[in-house]
């Protein structure tokens, strides 16, 4: 069960000063440490970043979802739930409504046409009952049955869906507090396909703070941030 709680964590990476969060350098919470469990039996923990914090490879984190699926019996709405909640929970800890300097907690979330793009709706919808104002950006959504639920959920609960994306830079800094990339995760390869390298190119170029749900699109985003823009601490 120890196991399980650690499959259970959830890859988020956070960055950003603005807002003076807490977790205002690059982190990766949880992965086979997280959950307070003990590592999982089947998956060695990459080696310790600073703080202790630990990465999971590609490799590995496919092999936790396909261990959670088939020897742990979970559905993927299930563990989708769980994901967007863990995340939501992790960005009101990180970024606090009270750290905002804007009256309206304004947040910009961007999801991807795969699953780490349905953890961005369900993070949008608890980041909605936590008391803050999100926007989703998903310029493709799959023909499934579970992503549109979740759409018709977030619509259900007034959180509005952009028809486009902000290009300039600024225009997002000034109409947001925050942006949740919740692009690509483990399934993410080759090159960058649009619309996803113009939005990429966009966020690497925002001064707000960007919380990642999964690495694949984080990465890219505070490399190049952590070139350009100081507020970005600890990249
Ligand atoms: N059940 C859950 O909730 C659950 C469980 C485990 C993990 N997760 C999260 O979901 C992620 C895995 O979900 P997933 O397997 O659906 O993968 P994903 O990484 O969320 O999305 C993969 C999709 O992204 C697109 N893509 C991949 N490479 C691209 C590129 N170079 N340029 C543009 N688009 C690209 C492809 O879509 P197209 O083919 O349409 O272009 C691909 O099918 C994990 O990393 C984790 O964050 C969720």
């Amino acid at each position: 069960m120890l196991g399980l709680r650690a499959l259970l964590g959830l890859g988020l990476l956070v960055g950003g000063a603005r807002l003076g969060a807490r977790a205002d350098t690059c982190a990766r919470i949880a992965g086979v440490t997280g959950g307070g469990g003990a590592p999982c039996r089947k998956y060695r923990a990459g080696p310790d970043m600073a703080g202790g914090l630990k990465y999971l490879s590609q490799e590995e984190a496919q092999a936790v979802d396909e261990e959670l699926f088939n020897e742990y019996k979970f559905s993927v709405d299930q563990l989708m739930e769980l994901a967007g909640l863990s995340c939501a929970t992790a960005i009101a800890k990180a970024y606090p409504i009270s750290s905002f300097t804007s009256n309206l907690p304004s947040v910009l979330v961007v999801c991807g046409p795969g699953n780490n793009g349905g953890d961005g709706l369900v993070c949008a919808r608890h980041l909605k009952l936590f008391g803050y104002e999100p926007a989703i950006f998903y310029p493709k959504q799959p023909n499934k049955t579970l992503f549109e639920n979740l759409c018709t959920q977030c619509r259900k609960m007034d959180i509005p869906f952009l028809p486009e994306f902000p290009q300039e830079a600024e225009v997002i800094d000034g109409a947001y507090s925050l942006v949740i990339d919740a692009i690509f995760g483990f399934s993410f390869k080759g090159a960058v396909r649009e619309p996803f390298g113009s939005i990429l190119n966009t966020l690497k170029q925002i001064t707000i703070p960007i919380a990642s749900v999964d690495i694949p699109s984080g990465k890219p985003i505070f490399c190049s941030a952590a070139a350009t823009n100081p507020r970005n601490e600890g990249l």
